[in-house]
């Protein structure tokens, strides 16, 4: 699959941010990269720990930076894992994402392999109130 300039910036962005993941247990690195409507873009990467529910994805990681400087609108996701498996995002992301911004392109990938998808398609009838 062929990618514009700004979504393979953002997927670099997102296997950087990778290298950051904090993945002792699954040892399975993610990282995720989000492009606002004003055109900045934040990242994150997964952090586990011991008490394993308390782990958080780095699409969470990613968008919480963003929000936590004040930016809710979001045109694109990119998530990159070290892995042989696709990691689309967990349906927990896929609601977290949803209340922001539903339209929200979503591009995720690994070393052999990139899809394309929106948080629409990936979570038909969302819950919301
Ligand atoms: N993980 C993510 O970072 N994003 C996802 O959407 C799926 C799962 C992380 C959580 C955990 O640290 C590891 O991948 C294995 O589940």
């Amino acid at each position: 699959m062929e990618l514009n300039k700004q979504e393979k910036l953002l997927l670099k962005k997102a296997k950087e941010a990778s290298l950051k993941a904090y993945a002792p247990y699954s040892k399975h690195q993610v990282g995720a990269a989000i492009l606002t409507n004003d055109n900045s873009i934040y990242s994150g990467c997964n952090i586990e720990n011991s008490s394993y529910s308390v782990s958080i994805c780095a699409e969470r990681v990613a968008a919480a930076q963003a929000i936590s400087k004040g930016e809710k609108k979001f045109t694109l996701i990119a998530i990159y894992v070290n892995s042989t498996k696709m990691f689309p995002p967990c349906g927990v992301c896929r609601q977290f994402l949803a209340e922001f911004s539903p339209d929200l392109k979503v591009i995720y990938a690994n070393a052999k392999e990139i899809r394309l998808s929106t948080i629409r398609d990936l979570l038909p009838d969302a819950f919301s109130i």
